[in-house]
């Protein structure tokens, strides 16, 4: 029997989307007040917990080759718990306890608010399954924050699920329908993160700028007012949010880009891809131009916006015209960044019953499409050497003497610099552009 004094330890490892990141903090407070603590290895766990990822195969096959890897370390310590949360539980549920024996938990992501009652049943010797889509805010019970070793940079989520179905994607399934939480406790989350240091939030949802919570006063918000009301919370900086849908472009979040100062000069858009064809196999409900007019008006409210976006290639039908159409795209727009991924099917969505793509010819137009998009990328970081930017220390650099933070338009930048700046905004001239990283100079 352990000792009462003793506490419990609790290893978390995550994968998957921002959202995962902030569920996962959250999970920690949650099993903080019954009195776990955080490690850093599996080895020093009394409790592991691994919040999953679904969106394509390889990710979701980590986690069976990472409950692999801790089959000898559950051999030698047999009273080791094991849960399974995130997007994997949601979707293959009991599955997971049948297939790996050693799993004594599954959770899927809308029930992270029954986790105490769930351990407190593992603790005992039984298993725990939850995987449904409850109507309570899994987030409203959870005990107040208690700053898990956090930076002046966090996430908040506002707002959770998809009812888009595009058809490659598991989100709607794993996530289920689209909730916004209302913006009161929004505000409150947000002005505590601020108490404890948080100088930019990043507002995070699967389709972020569908946000429509209830207001304070009654009616709705839209994510623009939403923006607009955390503007005014004194000590927070800077405003993010990802990810977007082009459809749920309002005219107002545009004009908040160009009227907002402390929305932040950086926009994730994914559009999949350049092909009308595609996109409507996809069931995006946009086309090409009305992304690139889309564009057009969000950088006439915000010229120096940083665009980045999610490019599937290999799309089910997708032929060689119809990934040109996707290079031409990217050449139009000229992205800061972008995410390509190979198409992969996922069961359970239409296009996994579709005729696939050749695997080969699929991997080269990967390639093609990351050798344009590294292109851009570059020339957009070179473009900022010799300006002055406005960075926030994040954390200690890889060399001695060095900080790390991010700059307006989310590019790292390292800095020769005294670690009294972490968690402060200071202007820097950037004096170098690496592969992933901008070189600056502190200016007085
Ligand atoms: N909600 C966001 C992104 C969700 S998933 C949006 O709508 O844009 C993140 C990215 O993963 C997607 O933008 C897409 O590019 C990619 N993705 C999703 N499902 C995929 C699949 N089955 N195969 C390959 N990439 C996929
Ligand atoms: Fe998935 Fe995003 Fe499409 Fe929703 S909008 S189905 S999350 S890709
Ligand atoms: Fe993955 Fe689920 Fe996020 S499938 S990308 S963890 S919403």
């Amino acid at each position: 029997m352990r000792a009462m004094t003793e506490a419990k330890k609790l290893y978390v490892k995550t994968y998957g989307c921002q959202m995962n990141v902030y569920d996962s903090e959250r999970m920690a407070e949650t099993l903080g007040a019954q009195g776990y603590v955080q490690v850093d290895t599996p080895e020093a766990a009394d409790m592991i917990l691994l919040n999953t990822c679904h969106i394509r195969e390889k990710a979701a096959e980590k986690l069976y080759s990472d409950l692999g890897r801790l089959r000898p370390l559950h051999d030698a310590k047999p009273e080791l718990k094991i849960g399974v949360a995130g997007c994997v539980a949601q979707a293959e549920g009991g599955e997971i306890m049948r297939r790996m024996p050693i799993v004594d938990l599954v959770v899927g992501p809308q029930t992270y608010h029954r986790l105490p009652a769930m351990m407190e049943a593992v603790e005992r010797g039984e298993t725990a399954l939850d995987t449904e889509f409850p109507e309570e805010d899994k987030f409203a019970h959870l005990p107040k924050g208690r700053g898990t070793n956090r930076g002046p940079a966090a996430f908040l989520t506002v707002q959770e699920g998809c009812d888009k179905f595009c058809s490659f994607c598991v989100v709607p399934y794993t996530r289920g329908a689209e909730v916004s939480r209302p913006a009161e406790r929004l505000l409150r989350e947000a002005r505590d993160l601020v108490e404890r240091g948080v100088r930019e939030i990043t507002l995070l949802g699967q389709n972020v700028n569908a946000y429509h919570g209830p207001g304070p006063q009654g009616g709705e918000w839209g994510l623009a007012r939403l923006v607009r009301e955390l503007a005014e919370i004194d000590g927070l900086d800077r405003i993010r949010y990802t990810t977007s849908h082009p459809n749920d472009m309002e005219d107002d979040l545009i004009a908040a880009h160009g009227d907002c100062a402390k929305l932040m000069p950086y926009l994730h858009l994914p559009v999949q891809s350049g092909s009308d064809r595609i996109l409507k196999a996809m069931n995006r409900k946009h086309t090409a131009e009305c992304y690139l007019r889309l564009i057009e008006r969000i950088r006439a409210a915000r010229p120096d916006l940083v665009l980045s976006g999610d490019f599937i290639v290999g799309f089910p039908g997708e032929t060689a015209a119809d990934f040109e159409a996707t290079l031409d795209l990217v050449r139009s727009v000229g992205y800061g960044s972008a995410y390509s991924f190979k198409y992969s099917p996922r069961p359970g969505t239409p296009a996994a019953e579709r005729e696939q793509v050749d695997a080969a010819e699929a991997d080269e137009r990967l390639q093609r499409l990351q050798a344009l998009v590294t292109d851009q990328q570059r020339a957009t970081q070179q473009g900022m050497v010799g300006r002055r930017l406005q960075v926030l220390f994040e954390k200690s650099g890889r060399m001695a003497g060095q900080i790390t933070g991010k700059s307006d338009y989310l590019h790292a930048v390292h800095v020769d610099g005294p670690e009294s700046l972490l968690g402060d905004i200071a202007a820097v001239e950037i004096v170098g552009s690496n592969t992933n990283s901008l070189a600056g100079r502190l200016l007085a």
